[in-house]
């Protein structure tokens, strides 16, 4: 066992030390947020240029106009052919759209390699080849005798005046076919289709890459404007606005743009961020100076760039003890398909071993483990420029519909895209997302047992309608304070709840003392309060707000799954706690209570909010010694969830500040380092301490910058957790914009300065679809307790009748 410890230590440690090596040599190719939206800023302002006709000569994005005017709106019908030239392969395809009203297309394809002879030959030859793979497919397909319009699909840039004409630019990517550049390309495919009398075809529309995902995107999902490539090259269009196409007459309605955002950077305006890296790269390609974006991001060129890397790190002895191979010296002999290998998350590091032996560079255990970590920079970098550049399109749609928020859809396609391992890179991993996955895994049945966030289901059913009405005795058990608690509840309109409460305290060897004596002890508590009201005779019913994790099998069951906050009470876990309760009170043999549900804080204080507000479905508490959420389930059923406690309750917050102030005491950053013998008491800085410190004192600057950033911490992430709650709401509602309400209880947001403020805006950032209005609840969850008990007695009887 110790073995295995010290191995899993070794390699760990392995790791670090290579990544670190790695991360130092290739510090370049990391961009920080704010340089990606330096990029993306850059980027808008490249469009803009492009966009306007006396600046579009010397721009670099060129903005293509494609004549496309419209996306489909489902009423296409009829039978088409389209021909692919300018991904990986050549591709033919046959596309039914059916004119039976269910907006159904169908697709049959074939696809052709594209050798050198064909992307480095002459213009004759490449369009001869087009037209004998067409044939060839039609022949396959038993196409020959029909009439059909033919779309051409042709990934370069090209300068349209019309759908069905394009003059090439340029040549882009692996292609460069004499004789082509400056001409038509839609004049050469017809006239060498021309040589095959057996075919008749008719040449309709020319369009890019981007433009065809768009509209096969747009075909499924109306929402689709925009068309994005990441494969051997990489490029975007988007629908703009007619009246900022300078190039293009008219100012009615959209038109699809090809920006060409490959050439970005071709004007220098990304020279700062080009690396020695990029530099050779380009001066080894076939269009050197030009299409240096697309040099940064698309498959054609990454695994290029990584062998670069490699061989120089190793000139540096920084890998394979300093000996080059014959092969790491050969261009080309890293493709995307290795740079993929190699990052896969199981078999990578034994793949990049394969790779790397096959190259001749008889790799160590760490030179595998730095290797596959350049490939997951240069791959890393290459989704967050396509990202920057995406964010600009985007932002530039918005801003055309003078919207706030947009709801859009992005059509993509690809192979770097589709079938690099890590695709999430290119919209990060947020906080939030985290959080939303962490909820749907403790949703799931099969992972009760091991998922963190438990998810437990409550049994509260419905919420009040107005029409309960009676008196109800609440308990209140878990927060800073024991209450017990008389409320009166008005039905019709005379509605009201009218409340009485006693606040008892809890010794701290009752806490932690046995089962027993705590409940006796709460059934003491509730005889005096009985006591006090006058009311000992009547058989009340009563709901308990026991604020700890229970699992539930009915409202009125609850199962102890473990103490939290300070309570230690034996013989409680996994026991009933109402049937601890309720033999408690036949101990005592004095009153009899007719216990009616158990309820968590969150799921009180969400009832109480709802009595006032019906969109009230979530319940929060950020208090001093929990933090929880709970949220109405599609059939009104309450799951509540804890959210990291430690890092954002207050009971903790104290904490954590007073270990913070020990570490910068030691390191002689405070109190000229003496650590003073408070310090070093536990619990001696209490969570009332960081709202006062952080409002009131001045003087100490450090100590008030330890206190705020561990109370934004801790209103962070808990935002982040509200955030995917919400967001999952909204979700499920299948809904655009949710508007939900949040009931929120807890002395840390109630007092602390900028908790509230804090976590409203975290949830506001990380769930943006959502309207969140944060109630807060003045009553506490006791009055929501009792509610819960009056909602569980009608429906007992409407029940029955
Ligand atoms: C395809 C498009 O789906 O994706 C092609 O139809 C495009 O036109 C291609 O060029 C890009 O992918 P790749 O990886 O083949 O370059
Ligand atoms: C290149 C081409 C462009 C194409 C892209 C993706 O950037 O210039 O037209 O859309 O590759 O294939």
């Amino acid at each position: 066992m110790f073995a295995v410890h010290l191995l899993a230590f070794h390699f760990t440690k392995l790791k670090e030390d290579q990544i670190t090596k790695v991360d130092r040599f290739l510090h370049q190719l990391r961009l920080s947020d704010d340089v990606l939206q330096d990029v993306a800023a850059r980027f808008q302002a490249e469009m803009l240029k492009g966009l306007a006709r006396d600046t579009n000569p010397t721009a670099a994005v060129k903005m293509l106009p494609s004549f496309v005017r419209s996306l489909p709106d489902g009423s296409e019908k009829g039978e088409f052919l389209a021909v692919d030239l300018g991904g990986s392969q050549l591709r033919a395809h046959q596309v039914r759209v059916s004119d039976d009203g269910k907006q159904s297309s169908q697709l049959e394809s074939k696809f052709y390699p594209t050798p050198k002879e064909v992307t480095q030959g002459n213009g004759a030859e490449l369009f001869d080849y087009i037209a004998d793979c067409l044939s060839d497919f039609m022949d396959t397909r038993n196409l020959k005798q029909k009439k059909l319009p033919l779309g051409f699909t042709f990934s370069f840039p090209c300068k349209q005046t019309k759908l069905d004409e394009g003059v090439l630019l340029e040549w882009t990517k692996h292609f460069r076919v004499r004789g082509v550049q400056g001409t038509d390309v839609v004049s050469s495919l017809h006239r060498a289709l021309q040589k095959h009398q057996d075919i008749d075809v008719d040449v309709l529309a020319l369009v890019n890459d981007t433009v065809g995902t768009m509209m096969t995107c747009g075909y499924d999902d109306p929402r689709c404007e925009v068309g994005l490539i990441i494969g051997t090259g990489t490029n975007a269009c988007y629908m703009e606005e007619m009246r900022h196409i300078s190039l293009v007459e008219g100012d009615e309605g959209r038109m699809c743009i090809n920006t060409e955002w490959g050439a970005f950077g071709d004007d220098g305006a990304l020279d700062d961020l080009r690396t020695e890296f990029d530099r050779e790269l380009d001066l080894g390609s076939l269009n050197p100076g030009k299409q240096l974006f697309e040099k940064m991001i698309s498959s054609l060129y990454l695994g290029e760039l990584v062998r670069l890397i490699l061989l120089k790190m190793t000139k540096e002895g920084l890998l394979f003890n300093g000996k080059v191979s014959a092969a790491l010296l050969t261009k080309g002999k890293i493709e995307m398909k290795h740079v993929s290998a190699m990052e896969k998350y199981k078999e990578g590091l034994s793949n990049t071993r394969e790779i790397l032996t096959e190259l001749k560079l008889f790799p160590s255990e760490e030179d595998c483990v730095a290797v596959q970590h350049v490939c997951t920079i240069v791959s890393f970098r290459s989704a967050n420029l396509c990202a920057a550049a995406l964010a600009a399109i985007l932002t530039r749609l918005r801003d055309n519909k003078k919207l706030l928020r947009m709801r859009t859809t992005v059509g993509i396609d690809g192979g770097l895209y589709k079938t690099h391992p890590s695709p999430k890179c290119l919209w990060g991993e947020t906080p939030h997302t985290q959080a939303a996955k962490s909820l749907e895994y403790g949703l799931k049945r099969e992972a009760q047992g091991q998922a963190t966030v438990k998810m437990l289901p409550t049994y509260v059913c419905g919420m009040p309608d107005g029409t309960e009405k009676g008196k109800f005795l609440a308990l209140d058990l878990g927060g800073t304070n024991f209450r017990v608690l008389l409320v009166k509840i008005k039905s019709g309109r005379r509605r009201s709840v009218q409340m009485y409460n006693k606040i008892f305290a809890i010794p701290l060897e009752i806490m932690q003392g046995t089962g027993e004596e705590l409940f006796d002890h709460i059934v003491q508590c509730i005889a005096d309060f009985l006591d006090y009201m006058g009311i000992k005779g009547a058989r009340l019913p009563l709901g308990f707000t026991f604020s700890f994790p229970c699992r539930q099998t009915s409202i009125d069951k609850g199962t102890l799954v473990g103490w939290t906050k300070g309570f230690k009470a034996t013989d409680c876990e996994g026991e009933d706690v109402v049937d601890m309760l309720r033999e408690a009170i036949r101990r005592r043999n004095e009153f009899d209570l007719d216990i009616v549900a158990v309820v968590n804080d969150t799921v009180g204080t969400m009832m109480t909010c709802g009595y006032e507000d019906p969109n009230c479905e979530i319940g929060l508490i950020a208090g001093t010694v929990v933090a929880n959420v709970c949220r109405m389930k599609e059939h009104k059923q309450i799951e509540h969830e804890f959210l990291y406690e430690k890092m954002t309750s207050g009971m903790y917050l104290g904490e954590i500040v007073r270990e913070i102030l020990i570490d910068l005491t030691k390191q002689g950053l405070l109190f000229r380092g003496h650590i003073s013998e408070s310090l070093r008491k536990r619990g001696i800085f209490e969570t009332k301490f960081l709202s006062q410190i952080e409002s009131t004192c001045e003087d100490s600057i450090i100590v008030k910058e330890v206190c705020a950033a561990v109370s934004t911490r801790a209103a962070r992430l808990c935002g982040a957790g509200l955030a995917a709650v919400v967001e999952k709401r909204r979700q499920n509602r299948g809904v655009e914009r949710l508007q939900i309400t949040v009931g929120v209880d807890g002395t840390l947001y109630k007092l602390h300065p900028h908790f509230s403020r804090i976590l409203q805006e975290t949830v506001k950032e990380l769930a943006p679809q959502c309207d969140v209005t944060f109630m807060l609840s003045e009553d506490g969850s006791g009055k929501g307790a009792a509610l819960i008990t009056a909602v569980a007695k009608r429906l007992h009887n409407v029940g029955q009748k």
